[in-house]
């Protein structure tokens, strides 16, 4: 009877533990998005499957057995809504559809299917800040100063002929109005101007956006990415910002965007969105852009009752591999009020490969920082190419450039056309995205960094990818364990433990490019059991030995 029940229990446990993609909680409480592993798509850029040179969703559909071999448990699409494409689809003309360019809500419907079939959720990217100034709310706003939809937007007179509102500048360059001569106002627009901000002070803004994100719920979405949250709000007086004599790359005065961003109202806003989503039980990420923890914290709401998943992003400005910034930065975020999420790469940034590659051991360092924010304790989001080692690739004329970032700040900013290049799937024509003319180069590494010629490598980033990705899901102490560091003062390797009840995992990572020895008996272990290691790092006794930028990940014992 009693080993009965036991092994009753021990099932149970196992199968919580083990429950991966399914949702509700495993014995340690976690939900399923904590032990995910996201992956952002980038749509244009992923599989091109009806050959016009722009990724679509049936592309994506096409490679969801790739991604499940991967590791994958959740994929972000970046929107893949009708769109002008002004911002390259953060501009949102109708947030209830597929652009005609990347497929049919049948479409979309069949991508969900197959993924759900496989295990993996869908995370939609949901652009909260402002619509597409082609938006029927928009066009609606725009035809006459007494059109109900006329409050949906922020309209305001001019301070005098040629004079907008105040100050603000746009981050996309130029003052943040844009005129209108038929209604004699201007309307505000924090990114492009094709990007009018919507009012969210506005009830009824704030109602019918709601009332998208249970559209998706119902049609099975697991959550979204909230872009650009810190925008939502305005002062109201509209006072301007203070400004300082310097210029920013794109030949505006830098100023503190105290009355534009961050506003306390943005916490309203996250609430109310977060109320529907726990109706579907679904997670919200966030874009949010924190200057330090105690920013973050607020993200994650007093009561939890905000973001589950603030993206922290101040783990990108670490930007070379300092053992001791990224120690500090991993503690912040452990100490934070909420889940950790890890995030090195995005459609924004330029790639981590270009980030911490020293430009010999680039693929090395490539796998270190996979083995990294991989076997952290919190939830990380992969960016596509990452898993292969895809380099930043920026246009190098200004003919060139999409991104309307680049167009206004060439040659001092050149845009994000560098991190958004076609996907690397083989060693044929156009890396095989696409049997037509990609409408981003593909940068020439597709001859070096594929996922053809990469799967066949064991020693390829690619496969690390998948052997790390593998380890994640299935050790007990790196799904459910605590972060512990060691070592703290090692300027050269980072090292920290996950332990999970009589469970210790070691991850050793040497950030320099020479030979290193760390010591395992200062924390109290006689001996290490290889994980997954690089060839020459390995340990003996209570010393291990790390290859310049080797890699060692091991179950510890005393
Ligand atoms: C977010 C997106 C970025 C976009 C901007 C405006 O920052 O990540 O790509 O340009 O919002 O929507
Ligand atoms: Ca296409």
């Amino acid at each position: 009877m009693h080993s009965r029940f036991w092994l009753i229990i021990a099932l149970v446990f196992s199968s919580l533990l083990a429950f991966g993609q399914n949702s509700g909680k495993d014995a340690e409480g976690h939900q399923w998005w904590q032990h995910a592993v996201f992956y952002e798509i980038y749509p244009r850029s992923f599989a091109d499957s009806n050959n016009d040179g722009i990724g679509d969703l049936n592309g994506i559909a096409s490679k969801l057995d790739y991604l499940k071999e991967l590791g994958i448990d959740a994929i972000w699409i970046s929107p893949c809504f009708p769109s002008p494409q002004v911002d390259f689809g953060y501009d949102v003309s109708d947030y209830e559809d597929i652009d005609p360019m990347y497929g049919t809500l049948a479409d979309f419907d069949k991508l969900a299917a197959a993924a759900k079939e496989r295990g993996i959720h869908i995370i939609l990217d949901f652009v909260v800040n402002h619509t597409s100034d082609q938006h029927k709310w928009f066009l609606a706003s725009k035809s006459s100063r007494t059109n109900e939809y006329r409050n949906w937007y922020i309209w305001r007179d001019g301070r005098g002929p040629n004079q907008p509102p105040n100050n603000w500048t746009s981050e996309f360059g130029g003052s943040a109005w844009k005129f209108d001569p038929p209604t004699n106002q201007y309307y505000y627009h924090f990114f492009y101007a094709g990007q009018p901000d919507l009012n969210w002070r506005n009830p009824k803004v704030e109602s019918a956006m709601f009332d998208v994100t249970r559209w998706w719920y119902k049609r099975g979405v697991s959550g979204f990415r909230l872009d650009a949250v810190d925008t939502l709000f305005e002062d109201p007086a509209l006072k301007d910002n203070p400004q300082d004599s310097e210029k920013n790359a794109l030949g505006d005065f830098k100023q503190e965007r105290i009355y534009n961003q961050k506003l306390p109202e943005v916490h309203d806003a996250l609430r109310g969105l977060r109320k529907v989503a726990d109706e579907y039980d679904a997670v919200l990420i966030g874009e949010t852009w924190t200057n330090d923890i105690a920013e973050l914290n607020k993200y994650y709401g007093e009561s939890n009752n905000e973001l589950q998943l603030p993206m922290d992003f101040l783990f990108t400005k670490v930007d070379k591999l300092s053992p001791a910034e990224f120690r500090k930065q991993i503690a912040a975020v452990n100490a934070a009020s909420g889940w950790p999420t890890f995030v090195i790469s995005n459609h924004d940034i330029e790639r981590s490969y270009d980030r911490y590659g020293d430009g010999h051991h680039n693929d090395e360092i490539a796998k270190l920082m996979g083995a990294l924010y991989l076997t952290l304790r919190g939830t990380p989001i992969m960016y596509y190419g990452e898993e292969i080692g895809m380099k930043t690739t920026p246009p190098t004329r200004k003919e060139e450039v999409k991104d309307p970032v680049g167009r206004v700040g060439w040659p001092k900013e050149k845009g994000r056309d560098g991190e958004r290049t076609p996907m690397q799937w083989d060693e044929s024509a156009n890396a095989g995205f696409s049997a037509a003319k990609p409408w981003l180069p593909v940068p020439p590494t597709y001859k070096t960094h594929n996922v053809a010629d990469e799967s066949k490598d064991p020693n390829s980033v690619l496969s690390f990818y998948k052997s790390v990705l593998k380890l994640r899901h299935t050790n007990p102490a790196l799904m459910e364990g605590n972060y512990v560091p060691v070592n703290e003062s090692d300027q050269s390797v980072l090292s920290y433990l996950r332990t999970y009840r009589d469970q210790t995992v070691l991850i050793a990572l040497n950030m320099t490019g020479f030979m290193q020895k760390i010591s395992l008996s200062k924390s109290g272990f006689k001996s290490a059991a290889s994980l997954l290691a690089t060839s020459k790092s390995a340990a003996n006794g209570d010393t291990v030995t790390l290859e310049p930028f080797g890699i060692y990940i091991a179950q510890l014992a005393k």
